[in-house]
């Protein structure tokens, strides 16, 4: 079956047996969104935790002037929504289908229940928590303290490193507009597109229909570290 396939990919389940699967498949409902529907908001009380099998979601905040930050991307088998689910507070964040999604929810009593029984499976999220902090660190110390150049590098790379797009014969595919790097980079469209209309001079990015092709990752390191 499709979603056991899907979740014994998930980093949820690392060093756990098959049957663990089965149980927290059993114990989840499968929805399904249609592309554009926003999943919850910010803000809602959230007591469950997803796990992506089709499509993509897309995690944002917005500032105070109506800003968008754009804090993640999510493709199957990736987990959101745990950070509720373990601190029973509201969400933190804002989550959109990018694209019709399919997804495993799992309701706070039902995980509780699951947990007694395999106890790893908590550890797995806290590793998964773990990870999003350790990136959220590198971001907040190129946001804050690097040039745009690096900002938009690393926005870019991010993508890639998280398989947002997909892989062509010139290079890595992705999918996105001006202002979504802006969103992601944290500066404004026009410096975005001056960004990538530098990177697209120096053969490191080409602008093709629909999005963005990576097609000199070492490069785009390079530029990252503002070499
Ligand atoms: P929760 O707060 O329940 O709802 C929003 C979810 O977005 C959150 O759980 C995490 O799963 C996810 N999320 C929030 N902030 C980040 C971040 N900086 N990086 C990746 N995922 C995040």
């Amino acid at each position: 079956m499709i979603v056991d396939k899907v979740l014994s990919q998930s980093e949820l389940f690392a060093g756990l047996p098959p049957e663990a699967v089965r149980v927290f498949a059993g114990a989840c409902q499968l929805r399904r969104y249609p592309k554009g529907a926003v999943l919850f908001q910010k803000g809602d009380p959230g007591d469950a935790l997803y796990v992506l099998i089709s499509g993509k979601v897309r995690i944002y905040r917005e500032s105070l002037a109506g800003k968008l930050k754009t804090l993640a991307y999510f493709h199957p088998p990736e987990v959101f929504g745990e950070m509720s689910l373990v601190e029973d507070r509201p969400r933190s964040a804002t989550a959109f289908a990018e694209e019709p999604t399919e997804l495993l929810v799992l309701f706070r009593d039902y995980y509780l229940q699951i947990i007694r029984r395999f106890p790893l499976l908590a550890h797995n999220i806290a590793r998964i928590i773990a990870a999003r902090l350790r990136e959220m660190n590198d971001e907040v110390l190129f946001l804050t303290f690097e040039e745009a150049r690096s900002k938009v590098a690393f926005a870019l790379l991010k993508l890639h490193r998280h398989r947002h797009g997909e892989p062509r014969e010139e290079g890595w595919f992705v999918p996105i507009v001006h202002q979504e790097i802006a969103n992601l980079a944290g500066t404004s469209r026009e410096t975005a597109t001056r960004v990538v209309h530098e990177l697209r001079d120096r053969r490191i990015v080409e602008s093709v229909p629909g999005g963005l092709l990576l097609r000199d990752l070492e490069a785009l390191e390079t530029v990252l570290y503002g070499i």
